[in-house]
């Protein structure tokens, strides 16, 4: 494994890479004061990036939350191991918050609670690191954009690939031109879920805390094939394989596309390949029209694996003089016209932890890490601020809106609002349970 110093070294140098104005924010505390962050939801996703945070220099994991008090433990012990500081558990996020020696909250909790929880976070003055999608529905993102400003916090989403420095490198190259006007992007994620079979209603176990899991989502009986991970299949928890993974395709084309918010939006799809409690669709298209001639395309195949272009994820793009593709990490490769290609980089990062649903291994994933933290310290700015998280998370949103009613949607340019549709716009916001409204 890289030495710890030079990757460091090369991170904030990748960071500092696309820096282009001094930040915008107020900050608290000197430069190079120790950051301490808070981890909550730390089953799977959460453990490993509170392990990356802990690992990043003058960074400490001093608080770690689960509703899940068996996942608190083994937090804690992982960390203290790592690091030889135990840090504090904590059951109930709203008790943590009251801890003034934190600076910052990582939410990787199921989707439901990212909003709702980035909202408790900067009104008590931490500055927040949301794993994507960071909203549940459109409105909860337009909250969060808004309660950053208000609170004059920082709000980071964890989509990684802002932070891969040949990805940067790719982003600039289309921007400079190298394959002319880009007009058109097609995004992809395909893999071999198995079925979750049709769950009973029991008892939740002793060690969760089911109704603070459920949190601001109204209530539903606890099921056996639920907890942990499959709530990414029902709508009352999850948002599907569409902002599962798709957020991250969708981030990368939006960026590469130079683009906001869509006009019209299409999906279809279904819960295809078997039958089961599964509510979200297995099998998705969702396409996109933008202003000034630009169009996306983004498939989801949650059952079958079969591969685009001999990758499980990647994005193309399209332009009038070649196409540029990411195949999914930190490399990209460009083809004329003639399908020559003319370029191949790779990355110079090789992941040590290469998984599918952990993201792309520490040495790539740590870089936004760094980023929120010299952001926080004032020496960086936000690689993936929530404005351009709440934008690109938006994308998959209206898809699963469109699917949901059968129907393509007229969208407003300015912010992506849904034209004359009432029912659909009825999905821009959920309904909480009560006592759990976002009030900003
Ligand atoms: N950026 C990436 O590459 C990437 C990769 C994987 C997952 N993720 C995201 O991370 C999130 C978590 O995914 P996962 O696979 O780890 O899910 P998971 O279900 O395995 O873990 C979620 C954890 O959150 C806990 N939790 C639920 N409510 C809580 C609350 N109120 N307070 C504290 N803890 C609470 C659960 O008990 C559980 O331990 C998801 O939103 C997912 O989209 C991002």
């Amino acid at each position: 494994m890289q030495n710890r110093r030079n990757f460091i070294k090369q991170s904030s140098l990748a960071t500092a890479a696309v820096l282009t104005s001094s930040s915008l924010y107020a900050f608290r505390g000197s430069p190079n004061e120790k950051v301490v962050v808070g981890a909550m939801g730390t089953n799977s996703r959460g453990l490993a990036v509170a392990r990356m945070f802990a690992k990043l220099p003058n960074v400490e994991v001093g608080f770690v939350c689960d509703v899940d008090s068996k996942v608190v433990e083994k937090t804690v012990f992982e960390i203290e191991k790592l690091t030889g500081k135990k840090p504090k558990g904590y059951t109930d996020i709203r008790i943590m918050l009251e801890e003034k020696d934190m600076d910052a909250l990582m939410i990787a909790t199921p989707d439901h609670w990212h909003a709702p929880a980035s909202l408790l976070a900067v009104k008590a003055g931490k500055h927040v690191f949301v794993e994507k999608p960071c909203s549940h529905n459109p409105k909860e993102g337009e909250i969060l954009v808004e309660a950053a400003q208000k609170y004059n916090k920082l709000i980071q989403m964890g989509s990684q690939r802002r932070s891969f420095p040949k990805v940067i490198q790719a982003v600039n190259e289309l921007k400079e031109g190298i394959i002319g006007n880009v007009y058109f992007a097609k995004g992809w994620y395909a893999n071999n879920r198995k079925p979750i079979g049709n769950g009973k209603t029991i008892l939740p176990p002793a060690h969760l805390n089911f109704d603070l899991w459920q949190g601001p989502a109204p209530r539903r009986p606890y099921k056996d094939n639920l907890v942990h991970y499959n709530w990414h299949w029902f709508w009352n928890w999850g948002t599907g394989e569409a902002l599962n993974n798709g957020t991250h395709e969708l981030d990368v084309m939006r960026w590469g596309m130079g683009v906001d918010y869509p006009t019209k939006v299409t999906s279809i799809g279904g819960r295809f390949a078997y039958t089961d409690d599964w509510q979200t669709p297995d099998t998705q298209t969702i396409s996109f029209e933008f202003p000034n001639k630009k169009a996306m395309l983004w498939e989801g195949r949650s059952c079958n694996g079969f591969p685009v272009e001999g990758q499980s994820r990647g994005v193309i793009f399209y332009g009038e003089k070649g196409t540029l593709s990411i195949p999914g990490g930190d490399d990209y490769k460009v083809y004329d016209l003639g399908n020559k290609l003319i370029k191949d980089v790779k990355t110079e990062l090789q992941s040590a932890t290469q998984t599918n649903t952990m993201g792309m291994g520490e040495l790539l994933d740590i870089i936004i890490l760094d980023n929120f933290i010299e952001s926080i310290r004032g020496k960086s700015k936000l690689t993936a601020p929530i404005i351009e998280g709440h934008k690109s998370t938006l994308l998959p949103q209206l898809g699963n809106i469109s699917y949901r009613v059968g129907r393509t949607l007229n969208c407003d340019a300015k912010n992506g609002h849904i034209i004359k549709d009432k029912e659909a716009m009825k999905l821009w916001q959920r309904e909480y349970e009560k006592g759990w409204e976002m009030k900003i």
